[in-house]
């Protein structure tokens, strides 16, 4: 039989490391000041997500979404032993994208060199931290139906540019870091009936929306952009808006489901499932899903301390850093579950 299967992965983020220590003092430049710009410190953010730092594109560095995305691409394209001409599909999953349009993917073909007139279909989706797993739906449907067969799936994020780095910003900034993680998805003739995806859902809730989101211009009022000083509002128009507490709670309740609701689906338990892979919000969330979930604590895999939230780049950053660490193999069976602003949640079991 066929089914759509990983053919291989990639992940890329910058050198830059911005520890907690150092995030106080940081300007909305990325420069290290003598003087405190932020009121916070290691020990709330350590106690509250589980971060101890994250990674930060170099300084007017020019950095966008899709030059994240292009690093851990070829990664993912040398892992799998093709070349970008042999894609016919990429999608591209960011809540950060080069600008607002075209979508990023189209700068992504364009960087790995295949882009003119026989370019292969590009599609951007805006599913925040829940993209990569809605994105891996959308692959497993592309390639049962024979519509493509060689996908590049990519999370991307470059989050630094777009936060508040002054202390009314603070629950947020703390939280982000950027980076990017690639699959690519392709059939492969197999016998075993647990091999490649299988199995994805994905589930979104609207009264969510405004929980947790960034404006950036408001299409409804004119001037459609209007970042003023003295506008009051500015801050909630340029930077990412978050009701921390009710996107928590949504957030163990949701995945919890999911989790049940993939096992129930699929017949499997624990025992069959190799690693759980949650999205990377906060390492207090996902403790919380292990313990409500039953999930053997041992299994769960998180990379938060060292990345942050990469939001699209969660899931495929945390298996290839634990595949470079020698702890992941092919063969394992891996259960993912995201949750992200929408609200939107799904689950994705897929052997690698
Ligand atoms: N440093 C120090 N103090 C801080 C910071 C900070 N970085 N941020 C907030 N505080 C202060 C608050 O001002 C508040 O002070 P007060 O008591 O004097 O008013 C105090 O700490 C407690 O703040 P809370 O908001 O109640 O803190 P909470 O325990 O809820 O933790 C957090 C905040 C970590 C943001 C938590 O709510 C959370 O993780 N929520 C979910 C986040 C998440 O999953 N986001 C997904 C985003 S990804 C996506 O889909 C785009």
């Amino acid at each position: 039989m066929i089914r759509a299967s990983i053919l291989g992965l990639g992940s890329y983020v910058p050198d830059r490391v911005v520890t907690n220590d150092e995030i106080r003092f940081l300007n909305d430049k990325h420069e290290t000041c003598a003087e405190t710009q932020t009121e916070t410190n290691d020990a709330w953010i350590k106690t509250r997500t589980g971060i101890e730092e994250r990674r930060y594109v170099p300084n007017d560095s020019g950095f966008t979404c899709s030059d994240l995305a292009l690093r851990a691409a070829q990664a993912a394209l040398t892992d799998a032993g093709i070349g970008p001409k042999d894609l016919d599909c990429i999608i591209l999953a960011t809540l950060s994208p080069d600008i607002h349009f075209p979508g990023t993917a189209v700068f992504l073909q364009s960087k790995l060199g295949i882009d003119g007139e026989d370019g292969c279909a590009c599609f951007d989706i805006r599913q925040q931290c829940s993209g990569f797993v809605y994105g891996m739906q959308m692959a497993d449907a592309f390639v049962r139906t024979n519509m493509y067969k060689k996908i590049l799936l990519v999370g991307s994020e470059l989050h630094s540019h777009s936060l508040d780095y002054s202390t009314r910003g603070r629950d947020v900034m703390v939280l982000f870091g950027d980076g990017a993680g690639a699959a690519v998805i392709g059939p492969k003739e197999t016998d075993d009936p647990t091999a490649g995806i299988l199995h994805t859902h994905c589930q979104a809730d609207g009264s969510g929306a405004m929980d947790l989101y960034l404006k950036v211009f408001e299409i409804g009022h004119l001037p459609y952009v209007y970042y003023d000083a003295n506008n009051r509002d500015e801050n909630q128009i340029k930077y990412p808006q978050m009701n921390g507490k009710k996107v928590f709670l949504n957030a163990v309740r949701s995945m919890v489901a999911s989790i049940k609701r993939a096992l129930a689906e699929t017949g499997l338990t624990w025992n069959d499932i190799t690693w759980f892979v949650p999205h990377q919000a906060n390492l207090r969330i996902n403790e919380a899903v292990v313990q409500y979930a039953e999930i053997p604590p041992e299994k769960a895999l998180n990379s938060i301390q060292w990345y942050g939230n990469t939001t699209a780049a969660t899931v495929p950053l945390t298996i290839d850093h634990y595949r470079k660490a020698g702890k992941v193999k092919k063969g394992d069976l891996i259960l993912s579950t995201v949750f992200g602003a929408g609200f939107t949640w799904g689950s994705a079991i897929f052997r690698l």
